[in-house]
């Protein structure tokens, strides 16, 4: 096994915007929306429908198909088009304009999943419009994803070699290149969530954000266990000494030359989180490899910004340690000293992504960004509030808040505004340090585990924090473009606020 976990063969993709029914391929995927007299095709059907006579819409009709979102028929074809198969997706009602590029992603990501095992797949959806080709490539791709690391005998289908789009839209190409970009990134963050986490120890993220950070041309910097010792930083350090396995801080640095703005994203790096010696019960423990979930969502940020090039410098830290009990372990009532001086004292060892984020929010502070982002599987307590598929969003200005929920939209992610109401910080007061990492409360821990995260934000700097708990793992089914495991959150939604950034909308 190799240091690193990226072990990708990515999807090769080709425009071919004619002639869909001469292409050879497996299968052409075509929508249907639901009307209010049964399923009617929507655009880019035409052609499949002319090649099976011109009665597509009334077989569908006679086979139950209603075009609800998400449904998937298949037909054969029996020899009229060069493809055997044509998959119909749903994609509910009708739009009076175009269609909301959710609707199309989630379509196409459900098309491609139902099509895994087929080498070359045509997807001719609705995309006469740029945003709407950028909503069918992405969702394609998305949808276009196994993690296979583990499977020995063959068991599980392989996701499409080669998708070809019809995408008439007239900027096609630079659609389904960011689609390409983002989608990139979105595989990267669900292998590294998904990969075992005794393949993936501290030292081995960072292998790979170096790994990923060349490759793309960035500058990347790594401080071990002891530069982080020597550095004082001691959250890492705090959580990291319990652990055979030792922490890391790695820094991620893209520039643009006509930048004006520099963002910061930081994200939470625990590989696995036992809990500590506040240790975990067994069943809590079994989706804890995804506890790096913000730190990779940073990681693939990175990558797809280098790719995709905005003028904004963005500087990323991902702040990597891996949470076990042992005779070195951190105990409940140790002080700990932040990156700056703040003293700690950890009351539950369980609470050690608020103290790696806050050696990594200070040490950020010191590039000066005018915006920092942080994104962390932070709090059990995001899940009783928002559930799996809202991650929430906390801040110290109303901009940055809502700047964040705003990309997420457009992004297709959804993030919901939460408050840091500041009479919850006396609930962090320590009896010997300058703060406790828990409250004796027990309502609003997501709340407090910002208020935590606030202390260490220079007031003056514009912050938000991003609580992806939830929503970074799929326990459940898969769904739309979304697969089970770790499904890629708020990569997409950070990618947007370093364009947004450079375009100066937020
Ligand atoms: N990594 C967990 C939060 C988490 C829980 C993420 C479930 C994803 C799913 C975090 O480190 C943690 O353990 N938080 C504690 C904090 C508590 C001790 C104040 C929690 O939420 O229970
Ligand atoms: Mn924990
Ligand atoms: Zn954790």
């Amino acid at each position: 096994m190799g240091r690193t976990s990226i072990e990708r063969v990515s999807t090769s993709t080709s425009l071919h915007p004619d002639s869909v029914s001469t292409l050879d391929v497996n299968a052409v995927v075509i929508g249907v929306t639901s009307g209010p007299s049964g399923p009617v095709l929507a655009p880019g059907a035409e052609e499949v429908d002319r090649a099976l006579g011109g009665g597509l819409a009334a077989s569908l009709g006679a086979i139950g198909a209603t075009g609800d979102a998400e449904e998937i028929n298949r037909l054969p074809t029996s020899g009229a088009l060069s493809a055997p198969l044509v998959l119909v997706v749903g994609l509910g009602k009708a739009p009076k304009g175009d269609f909301d590029p959710e609707t199309l992603r989630r379509a196409a990501g459900a098309a491609l999943r139902a099509l895994a095992g087929r080498d070359r797949v045509a997807v001719a959806l609705p995309a006469r419009t740029d945003a709407e080709a950028e909503a069918v490539a992405l969702g394609a791709l998305l949808g276009n994803y196994a993690y296979l690391r583990y499977r020995t005998n063959g068991s599980r289908r392989p996701p499409v070699g080669e998708v070809v789009f019809t995408l008439p839209a007239p900027g096609a190409e630079a659609a389904l290149r960011r689609a390409e970009a983002l989608a990139g990134a979105v595989h990267l963050v669900r292998d590294l969530v998904n990969a075992a986490p005794c393949d993936l120890h501290p030292e081995d993220l960072a292998a790979t954000a170096e790994e990923v950070g060349r490759t793309a041309g960035l500058e990347v910097e790594v401080l071990d266990e002891a530069a982080l010792v020597e550095g004082g930083y001691g959250g890492i350090v705090g959580v990291g000494q319990g652990s055979a396995n030792p922490p890391r801080l790695v820094r991620i640095a893209y520039r643009h030359p006509s930048a004006t703005k520099t963002l910061a994203l930081i994200g939470k790096g625990i590989t696995f989180d036992s809990g500590g010696l506040s240790l975990k019960p067994s069943t809590s423990m079994e989706t804890m490899k995804s506890d790096m979930g913000g730190a990779a969502a940073v990681l693939a940020a990175m990558q797809a910004i280098a790719a995709l090039a905005p003028a904004v410098n963005v500087v990323g830290y991902l702040a990597i340690a891996e949470n076990m009990p042992s005779g070195t372990a951190q105990r409940p009532s140790d002080v700990l000293t932040i990156y700056g001086g703040t003293t700690v004292e950890v009351l539950n060892t369980d609470a050690e992504g608020r103290l790696v984020m806050a050696d990594a929010l200070v040490r950020a502070t010191e590039d000066e960004p005018d915006l920092m982002i942080d994104v962390a599987t932070l709090t059990g307590a995001q899940m009783v509030a928002l559930g799996n598929r809202v991650s929430a969003v906390m801040g110290n200005t109303d901009d940055a808040r809502t700047g964040v929920t705003d990309a997420a939209g457009r992004a297709g992610e959804s993030v919901w505004p939460m408050p840091l109401p500041p009479e919850l910080r006396k609930s962090l007061d320590s009896t010997v340090a300058d703060i406790a990492n828990v409250s004796g409360e027990r309502w609003g821990g997501m709340l407090v585990a910002g208020i935590f995260l606030k202390e260490f934000v220079p007031a003056d700097v514009a912050w938000a924090h991003i609580d992806i708990a939830g929503p970074s793992f799929n326990s459940g089914e898969p769904y739309g473009y979304t697969p089970k495991g770790g499904t890629g959150v708020a990569a997409r939604t950070l990618v947007q606020i370093a364009e947004d950034l450079a375009s100066a909308a937020i």
